[in-house]
C-alpha cells in the first residue's frame, strides 16, 4: 500500500475536478497556480451552479427572488476582491455575476468541458483513479477533487396520510406568482421555508409555517451591521458558550423574544443550529401574514392535521427540509453516506482513498466561499508536495473529535453534519497549513 499521507501527483498525472460551481472553480485557479495538469467536468452548460438560476444542470435550486446571506465582506475571495458596488447582501444575479467576473479574471472557462457529466470514479489498483464521463468515455487520473455541491438532492419527510393538493419541495420553487390566491404550508423553518414563506405571503390567501424544532431567526443586520461582521477573527479565541452569550444580547438588543411576534422558542439554545437569517419573517408572522404552526401529524385529502391537534385545509404543501449529501457517481464501497453523515479529515480528505477529496462540504455560520478557497489551495499544495497529511489514524481520530465536538454543540439533525464556525475553521486550517508544511520537510516514502 502506498503511504497515505503523501498525497504528492506522480509525474505525468492529471487531476479531474467534477463540478463549476464555486468549489470547482477555486479547485481549478488553485491547481492553475501551483502548475497541476488538470481536466474538469461540468454537467450544465455554464459556470455558477446553484447561483445561476435556473441553471440547465438539472439540480437548479435558486429562486427568482434569493438572496445571498453572507455579506459581500464575509463572502469575498481572497484572489479575487467583491466590487464595491456590489450589495451588502447580493441578489443570486450579483452573485453568479462575482463567479463568472472570478472565472474570466483567471481564464478559468476555458478548462472546462461542459454539458459533460462525471458518472463513475472508481479507484484502481495503483492508487490511481477512473473516471467515465457521460459520453462513454473513461480516462485516468492521479487524483479526483469532488465539487458537486450538497444542495441539489431534496430531503423530503413522509408524514402519514395522503395529500390531495400540489406537493413539492423547496428546490422546485421559483416564484410567487405561482401561488397566487393559494393556501400554502412550508414545512420546516430553515433559511429556504423562511424565504419561500415571506415571499408568498404577499401573494398567496394564506402562508403557514410548519415546525417541529423552531429556530432562533435572526436577523440580517444588527446595529447596521451585518450579522456575520460581528463574529470575527479575535471572537475564536473566546469559550464558544462566551460567544453565544454575547451573540444572545446582541439578538435581544436586536430582535427581542421572537415568542411576543408569534414564533415559539426552540427548545435547543442559540448557535446550536445552522443559522435562520430572516430579516422579514418576524415582521409578517406579526403582520398575520404567516402564521406559524407545530409539525405534521398526518395528511388528510386537502387538510393537514398538527401535533397540538388543529387542522387546517391546503392547496399546496412546500417541503423546505433540506437536501441530502450525495454523490452518486461514487461506487457504495468507497463511500456511502447515510443522514447526510460523511467522515472526511478537515471536511476533506476520506482518510482510507488516497487522491480523492471533497470540496466545499461544509455548513459554515458565514459564506462557503473564503472556506472552499481556502480548501482548494490546501489540496492543491497537498498534490504538489508542498504539504503532507498525517498518518491515516491521526486523520480518524481528528474526524472522530470533529463529530464529537459537533454533537456536543448543535442540535441532533441530519441538518447539523458539515456545521463549521466560519472564524474557527480557518484557523484549524491555517495550523493544519503550518503542520503539513512541517510534515512535508521530514523524510518519507513517496507515490510512485
Ligand atoms: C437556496 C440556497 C441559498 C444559499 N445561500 C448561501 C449563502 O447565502 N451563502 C453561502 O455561502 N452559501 C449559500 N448556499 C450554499 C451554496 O451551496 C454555496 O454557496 C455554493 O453554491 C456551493 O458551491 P459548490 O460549487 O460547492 O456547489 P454548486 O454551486 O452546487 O455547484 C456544483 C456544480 O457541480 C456540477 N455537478 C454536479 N454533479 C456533477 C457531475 N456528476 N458531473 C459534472 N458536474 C457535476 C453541478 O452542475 C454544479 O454546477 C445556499 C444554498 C442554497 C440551496
Ligand atoms: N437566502 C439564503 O442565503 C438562503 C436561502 C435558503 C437556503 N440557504 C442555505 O441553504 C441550505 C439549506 O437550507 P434549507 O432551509 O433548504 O434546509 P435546512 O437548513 O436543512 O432546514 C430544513 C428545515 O426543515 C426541517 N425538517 C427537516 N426534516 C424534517 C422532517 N422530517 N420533519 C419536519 N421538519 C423537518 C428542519 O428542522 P430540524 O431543525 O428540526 O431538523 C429545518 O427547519 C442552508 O445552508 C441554508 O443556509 C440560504
Amino acid at each position: 500500500m502506498s503511504d497515505l499521507s503523501d498525497p504528492t501527483l506522480s509525474p505525468g498525472e492529471a487531476v479531474c475536478i467534477i463540478g463549476a460551481g464555486i468549489s470547482g472553480l477555486t479547485a481549478a485557479k488553485a491547481c492553475c497556480d501551483r502548475g497541476l495538469p488538470y481536466d474538469q467536468f461540468e454537467a450544465g452548460s455554464a459556470v455558477g451552479g446553484l447561483w445561476r438560476y435556473e441553471n440547465d444542470n438539472g439540480r437548479a435550486a435558486a429562486y427568482r427572488t434569493l438572496h445571498i446571506n453572507s455579506s459581500k465582506h464575509n463572502m469575498e475571495l481572497a484572489d479575487f476582491p467583491v466590487p464595491d458596488d456590489f450589495p451588502t447582501f447580493g441578489h443570486h444575479s450579483d452573485v453568479l455575476q462575482y463567479i463568472e467576473d472570478y472565472a474570466d479574471a483567471f481564464n478559468l472557462r476555458d478548462g472546462i468541458t461542459f454539458t459533460t457529466s462525471v458518472e463513475r470514479v472508481a479507484p484502481m489498483d495503483d492508487d490511481r483513479w477512473s473516471v467515465t464521463l457521460d459520453t462513454g468515455e473513461t480516462r485516468t487520473y492521479g487524483a479526483v477533487l469532488v465539487a458537486t455541491g450538497h444542495h441539489w438532492k431534496p430531503r423530503r419527510p413522509d408524514f402519514p396520510g395522503s395529500f390531495q393538493g400540489r406537493e413539492m419541495h423547496a428546490s422546485d420553487y421559483r416564484r410567487p406568482e405561482d401561488f397566487t390566491g393559494e393556501r400554502v404550508l412550508v414545512v420546516g423553518i430553515g433559511n429556504s421555508a423562511c424565504d419561500i414563506a415571506v415571499d408568498l405571503c404577499r401573494v398567496a390567501e394564506h402562508v403557514t409555517i410548519s415546525t417541529r424544532s423552531s429556530a432562533w431567526i435572526l436577523p440580517k443586520y444588527i446595529l447596521g451591521i451585518p450579522l456575520d461582521q460581528w463574529t470575527g477573527y479575535w471572537m475564536e479565541y473566546l469559550p464558544w458558550w462566551i460567544r453565544r452569550e454575547l451573540f444572545r444580547l446582541l439578538v435581544g438588543l436586536a430582535v427581542g423574544n421572537q415568542e411576543r411576534y408569534g414564533v415559539p422558542k426552540p427548545e435547543h439554545d442559540l448557535m446550536q443550529e445552522h443559522p435562520t437569517i430572516s430579516e422579514e419573517l418576524l415582521a409578517q408572522v406579526g403582520h398575520g401574514r404567516v402564521e406559524v404552526r407545530p409539525n405534521v401529524e398526518r395528511r388528510d385529502g386537502r387538510a393537514v392535521q398538527f401535533e397540538d391537534g388543529t387542522a387546517a385545509a391546503f392547496d399546496v404543501l412546500i417541503y423546505a427540509t433540506g437536501y441530502e449529501i450525495q454523490f452518486p457517481f461514487v461506487p457504495d464501497e468507497v463511500l456511502s453516506v447515510e443522514n447526510n453523515r460523511v467522515a472526511f479529515y478537515r471536511y476533506v480528505v476520506p482518510p482510507a482513498w488516497p487522491g480523492l477529496y471533497f470540496l466545499g462540504l461544509i455548513q459554515p455560520l458565514g459564506s462557503v466561499f473564503p472556506l472552499v478557497e481556502r480548501q482548494a489551495k490546501w489540496v492543491a499544495a497537498l498534490l504538489n508536495g508542498e504539504l503532507a497529511l498525517p498518518p491515516p489514524e491521526e486523520m480518524r481520530r481528528t474526524i472522530e473529535d470533529t463529530v464529537n465536538r459537533m454533537k456536543k454543540r448543535y442540535h441532533d439533525s441530519p441538518r447539523h453534519t458539515i456545521q463549521v464556525d466560519f472564524w474557527d475553521y480557518v484557523h484549524r486550517m491555517e495550523r493544519e497549513w503550518q503542520a503539513g508544511k512541517r510534515r512535508a520537510q521530514t523524510p518519507r516514502g513517496r507515490r510512485s
